[in-house]
């Protein structure tokens, strides 16, 4: 029998990320050593104090039982005390916060509790690939927002045809950024959320990288906004600043409504997150203060280094505001694809070309930092080594 995969089955494009592994697993097999900087993964160890409050909740019988779909009280009222330490926000545990099984989930889930088939979604454009994975699923049509140099990798607002804004109902925003490395300050939060006021879209800004900042200011909350509860949610993960993308946990924050929906509609497909886990993580959040400084003032580090070493290489770019990601152009001027593959053939590096995240992304090329220091310092001398 021939197997007929569904319509929206067939729209999705292969994970941008599953075709670089694919690459890089192809010229590994030839016995090459190769340098991977495509993929954002922290390197650097779950802090030691959060897996032994792990092993410690591994070995509770309560924890082995069915989790609630919503997330724990003890993680959702860490993550309540947490928004309140760290932005100043009063967050209800019960209806503004529900816990994700990894913010991928509750991003590629959210556009079915607000789209019908046909609806309109804004997507920025380079972006991370998941939101438009909402899409396809709701069966909805994706509008590509540009992210240029010129305007901080922001969206112009006043760019947005009129008509496009009047059919929009979500926009998708991701700040500080994957992959360009920008940050978005508070006043043009402000902005956005009188944008979407007036023309009645509901805005998803993903705050993945929320504490990897390298600005003086910490990265402000889409929510510290006036009137952002009304109108936003705000997605937040412990992979990167915690370093613990392997463990699946993140939640999502904000209006009341559009966090329960999203809730009822996980209800139906899957029963939450490990309570050992959630409880590890809410031991993080607890610790905050004491954990994460260390992991970003690393992560600014290597970025310092890397920008230095490619600048000294002939690349043009800017040092990123914040995220696990350098976003820079090669010496010449040459389809990303062709980059990467030259880098990859020459010297066995591996990075993202930039065209993977959206028109707008071409000519650049996507480096993460989530290597060890020694790595990256070799990946610097390999790409230095290129022969343009
Ligand atoms: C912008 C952005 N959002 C969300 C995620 C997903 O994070 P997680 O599902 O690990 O919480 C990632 C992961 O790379 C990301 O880059």
């Amino acid at each position: 029998m021939n197997i007929e995969l569904s319509d929206v089955m067939k729209g999705f494009k292969p994970f941008l990320f599953e075709e670089l592994y694919r690459k890089e697993r192809a010229e590994r097999a030839k016995g090459r050593d190769i340098i991977s900087l495509a993929v954002g993964d922290p390197d650097i160890p779950t802090n030691e104090s959060i897996v032994e409050c792990a092993v410690q909740e591994l070995h509770n019988a309560k924890n082995h039982r069915y989790p609630n779909t919503k997330g724990n009280e003890r993680f959702r009222k860490a993550i309540a005390a947490w928004h309140k330490r760290r932005h100043g926000l009063d967050f209800h545990y019960i209806d503004e916060i529900s816990i994700l099984v990894g913010s991928k989930e509750g991003i590629a889930h959210l556009p079915l509790t607000v789209m019908n088939p046909g609806d309109l979604c804004l997507i920025p454009d380079p972006t991370y690939p998941t939101y438009r994975t909402g899409v396809v699923l709701a069966g909805g049509e994706a509008y590509d927002v540009p992210l240029t140099e010129e305007n901080g990798f922001l969206p112009d607002l006043g760019a947005i045809p009129q008509k496009i804004a009047e059919r929009a109902k979500l926009f998708f925003l991701n700040y500080p950024n994957n992959p360009t490395g920008a940050a978005a300050d508070i006043y043009f939060y402000r902005e956005l959320i009188k944008w979407a006021k007036k023309n009645e879209v509901i805005i998803a800004q993903d705050a993945a990288y929320s504490d990897i900042y390298f600005t003086e200011e910490p990265s402000p909350s889409i929510l510290q906004a006036e009137g952002a509860r009304d109108i936003a949610v705000e997605f937040y993960s412990v992979s990167k600043s915690f370093c613990m993308a392997g463990w699946r946990a993140g939640w999502v924050v904000g209006n009341s409504k559009l966090v329960c929906a999203l809730n009822a509609l996980k209800e139906n497909f899957d029963s939450g997150q490990f309570n050992a886990i959630q409880n590890a993580a809410a031991f993080g959040l607890d610790h905050f203060e004491e954990i994460v400084p260390g992991v970003r003032s690393r992560f600014k580090k290597r970025a310092e280094d890397f920008c230095n070493g490619l600048k000294k290489a002939g690349w043009r770019l800017s040092m990123p505001e914040g995220s696990c990601f350098i976003w820079a152009k090669p010496p010449v001027d040459i389809p990303s694809e062709q980059a990467v593959v030259k880098m990859l053939e020459q010297e066995g590096v591996l990075a993202a070309p930039g065209a993977g995240f959206g028109a707008h992304g071409e000519g650049y090329i996507r480096f993460s930092t989530t290597e060890p220091e020694e790595v990256l310092q070799e990946a610097i001398r390999r790409i230095s080594a290129v022969k343009w």
